[in-house]
């Protein structure tokens, strides 16, 4: 059996739980949760990083922070997960699809001015498979439109545009630690907070409407309750199993990125013979291998796979349907121009088994596996 994930786990995790609930500090923004915050700071040479409850409510903190009002409009991929949807819609925004590059499945950032009208107020960047969205671009058309830049990075922790950490180049940076993603708390994330002026609103926002960041720090003498909040702070327990890990990112990161190669230099041939795609890394980004997709060739090519590869005990699996033909999308948004590749490239993708601590002979074993698939179904003479 060689599953599609197993939440990262590098030991040291229990201990430090442990020393959490002896300290008797259960709560939230205690020793483990500012060691997160700090290493993510120092490491990404970021403004200020807070951990939050989940990559979702990263994303809520973010949209929440935009100010927009009702009728506002946000740009956004249509193929992404309902999270970066949903935190627009919460605050009264419309959502504007654009489409996506079929090289890096990150939206088009060719496509993203047409998209805006005189209610657009955000464009939100989703780094998927933490391969990095076209920045410089996306930067350029927001600040000549003034427009906010909300970087859904969920998958993107440790990947880099042009040398820059994803997540610190927009106004916002959203990061996932959920524990399907490179490094885990169960559920939990951080927001990027890349405005200095913005960093207090957010506290705030994070701590039920009240300025007890500032209590703690003895920048006031008693704190109290100040402007709308929610509680968005997750309990040290979860930012101690995360510290774990972050102490060991470097181990992990390479621990992936050879899975990921490994792959990638097993399936070239295939690749090269024209019967699947493999993903594209633009040479200005620097990827953290959170996952390792093929493309096949159609939807039903596609179905045959994943049921050969589940008959030889491997897991792999497809997302997402895009948002602009979900229910909740055909209500809350609208897709800009034509949809040439969101629906047709996501009917092709397959990700496989990534994790860390995959061994070579598991890549290996999934590597020969797709091999067979297509050897296979080319004997018989057709694609699948
Ligand atoms: C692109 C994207 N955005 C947002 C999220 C939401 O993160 P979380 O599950 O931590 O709430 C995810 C997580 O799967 C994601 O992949």
């Amino acid at each position: 059996m060689i599953t599609f994930n197993v939440a990262p786990f590098i030991g040291t995790e229990i201990e430090y739980i442990k020393d959490a609930v002896e300290r008797q500090h259960i709560c939230g923004d205690g020793k483990y949760t500012k060691l997160c915050d700090q290493w993510m700071e120092d490491r990404f040479q970021a403004n200020k990083v807070l951990l939050t409850t989940s990559g979702s409510s990263a994303l809520d903190m973010a949209a929440l922070l935009c100010g927009l009002q009702p009728g506002d409009e946000v740009i956004l991929p249509s193929f992404t997960f309902s999270s970066t949807a949903n935190s627009f819609v919460m605050a009264g925004a419309k959502l504007v699809f654009v489409d996506i590059r079929p090289d890096t499945m990150n939206m088009d950032e060719t496509k993203i001015e047409a998209a805006i009208t005189d209610r657009t107020r955000v464009i939100v960047p989703v780094h998927y498979a933490g391969v990095a969205c076209e920045m410089d671009t996306i930067m350029d058309i927001a600040q000549r439109h003034h427009l906010l830049v909300v970087e859904d990075a969920a998958q993107g922790v440790m990947s880099t545009y042009k040398g820059r950490a994803l997540g610190t180049i927009g106004d916002f940076g959203c990061y996932s630690f959920h524990e399907t993603k490179n490094y885990s708390m169960g559920e939990g994330g951080a927001i990027v907070i890349n405005r200095p002026e913005m960093v207090e609103k957010a506290e705030i926002l994070r701590e039920k409407g009240t300025n007890r960041s500032k209590f703690f720090r003895g920048q006031v003498d008693k704190y109290t309750w100040v402007d709308y909040g929610d509680s968005f702070l997750p309990s040290e327990l979860n930012a101690a199993y995360l510290w774990a890990q972050l102490e060991k990112a470097d181990e992990i990161n390479h621990d992936r990125l050879t899975s990921w190669n490994h792959y990638y230099e097993g399936l070239l041939p295939l690749a090269n013979k024209g019967l699947i795609r493999l993903p594209t890394v633009p040479a200005e980004c620097g990827h953290n291998a959170h996952m390792f997709y093929i493309k096949t060739n159609d939807l039903n090519e596609r179905t045959a796979l994943i049921t050969f590869l589940k008959d030889r005990g491997i897991t792999s699996v497809f997302h997402y349907i895009p948002l602009h033909s979900a229910p909740a999308g055909e209500r809350f948004g609208r897709f800009s121009g034509a949809d040439e590749y969101t629906t047709a490239e996501s009917n092709k993708l397959t990700r496989l088994p990534m994790y860390y601590g995959l061994t070579r002979a598991e890549t290996e074993s999934v590597v020969e596996a797709v091999t067979a698939f297509y050897g296979k179904s080319h004997d018989k003479g057709k694609s699948c």
